[in-house]
């Protein structure tokens, strides 16, 4: 009988469950969808309880597909940002917003004009976005009075699952940090920031470290899902820091970054101290080794691709587009593609900003269009490489996510980042499994008190081209020249 340890990833679209042993071999696995509620435009919410029984749901399947070994841990992973306002009585007043809702334009000024925008990057890492949770706050201050009078506990994602497994209320580092109220040098809640907005900090919960164990399994919800009450419940790490934990990314190897091409594209880079850019145009959220780790997100990266197969290429299989992109030249014979489809994170922070072709001719051929989807997206992704490389330059990127599969698509995203790009392996040579709930498993393992000696490791390495380094430069100059095409751009 050996030791497993469950990760759990509270995600968007469902929560995702591994059993993981220590060498990193997950030993099953199980995935409960999640509806999300979109009750306006620009709005997302999903209900809490809906959580709850979908982690009970997969835990359940986990539990009895390993039922001859002895599951050591649970460790959480989610999706950031999220808030979970509850009241004395534990009940939750609101249904969850999550960090993909933008309704909070006008509190992210409000937090601007109140405590100073360059002060907020200065202390929390970033600027106030419409995402993050600080403003989630405010707006239902705002728009709630009679509920928010009620609430008594402020509470992120993942940390509002745990707080249903094991009866206690903390947070952690990693998803603290992506709230607006978490100082990062003083690691601790910013008192300044909640006193200017006139925020009680009694109604955020206590702060632990990412592989502290946080208390064990109820008996009530052990009965349900099949586990030893009292089995130890590790804090985890926000969604984006658990998959770098995956990858052993951190303060160990801070030359090695990562770069996912999933519906958004996400960089990743190690950082020792918390320097934010002082613009506040890339994020910058503690690591769960004590580090911190500069975050870059594209919003529409694969899923520029998906929207354009789907748009203009119904039927084609992602493969065949290309393999058709391939035909086309670097630089797609003057063709630009703004990725923009549904705003832009780094560096513009823009919900309204929009994509475009640009350059198109009668001699565009097919190959042009499809090939300037995927140099729009790697040049995005530049644009945020650019802003961290003052900060803290990668040597080298691991590479995940449904968009790196392709040959080509990583070529070009090597060749435009000017980086060597690898597909993760484990240290057998493996490919590596690299969710965010394997990440939180591992941080499982260290609370456990096994260290992890791995180290980020690919396959092999795919090293930008200096034969095409002329032609790439000229293709992101052209991109750059071409701006946010947000009226105030335009020439
Ligand atoms: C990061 C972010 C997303 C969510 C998705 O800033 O908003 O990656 O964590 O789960």
């Amino acid at each position: 009988m050996r030791d497993l340890v469950l990760g759990i990833d509270l995600g968007t679209s469902g929560v995702g469950v591994v059993a993981q042993a220590l060498d990193g071999s997950v030993a099953a696995r199980a995935d409960h969808p999640l509806q999300l509620h979109t009750p306006a435009p620009g709005w997302t919410e999903q209900d809490p309880d809906e959580w709850r029984q979908a982690a009970e749901g997969a835990l359940r399947e986990v539990a009895a597909e390993v039922g001859g070994e002895r599951v050591a841990a649970l460790a959480l992973a989610g999706q950031m940002h999220g808030m979970v306002a509850r009241d004395s009585a534990g009940r939750a007043v609101h249904r969850a917003l999550l960090w993909n809702d933008q309704r909070t334009a006008r509190e992210v000024e409000e937090i601007h004009a109140r405590v100073g925008r360059e002060r907020l990057v200065a202390r929390t890492g970033n600027p106030a976005v419409t995402g993050f949770q600080l403003p989630k706050v405010l707006w239902l201050r705002r728009h709630h009075p009679e509920a928010f009078a009620r609430v008594t506990r402020v509470m992120l994602p993942k940390d509002d699952l745990g707080l249903h497994l094991t009866g206690e209320a903390v947070a952690e580092p990693c998803d603290a940090s992506g709230t607006s109220a978490y100082h990062l040098a003083e690691r601790a809640w910013d008192t300044e920031v909640l006193a200017a907005l006139d925020l009680d900090p009694g109604l955020w919960p206590r702060l632990v470290s990412s592989h502290a164990v946080t208390g064990g399994l109820r008996a009530e919800v052990a009965e349900r899902v099949g586990l030893p009450a009292d089995t130890p419940v590790v804090a985890g790490a926000g969604d984006n820091a658990a998959a770098a934990t995956g990858l052993a990314l951190g303060r160990a190897h801070p030359e090695v970054g990562s770069v996912s091409l999933g519906t958004s594209g996400v960089l990743q880079v190690p950082l020792a101290e918390p320097t934010p850019d002082p613009e506040g145009r890339v994020h910058l959220f503690a690591h769960a080794d004590g580090a911190f780790l500069l975050l870059g997100v594209t919003l529409a990266a694969a899923g520029s691709l998906r929207w354009y197969r789907d748009t203009f290429a119904p039927g084609s299989s992602y493969a065949e587009l290309v393999a058709e992109a391939a035909r086309s030249p670097v630089g797609s014979n003057g063709v630009t593609f703004k990725p923009y489809l549904a705003g832009e994170r780094t560096p513009h922070l823009r919900a309204d900003l929009r994509g475009s072709f640009h350059g198109l001719s009668l001699a565009t051929s097919h190959a042009d269009v499809v090939r300037s989807v995927l140099e729009g997206v790697a040049c995005s992704l530049r644009d945020a490489l650019e802003v961290m490389t003052p900060l803290s330059r990668p040597e080298r990127l691991l590479a995940t996510g449904g968009g790196t599969v392709s040959d080509v698509w990583l070529g070009i995203l090597a060749d435009t980042l000017d980086l060597p790009l690898g597909r993760p392996v484990d240290d057998s040579g493996s490919p590596l499994e690299v969710g965010a709930a394997e990440g939180a498993a591992w941080l499982g393992w260290r609370a456990l008190g096994h260290e992890s000696e791995r180290s980020p490791r690919a396959d092999t390495w795919i090293e930008p081209s200096s034969e095409r380094s002329a032609a790439t430069e000229s293709m992101y100059a052209r991109y750059g020249a071409l701006g946010t095409g947000a009226p105030e751009d335009r020439q």
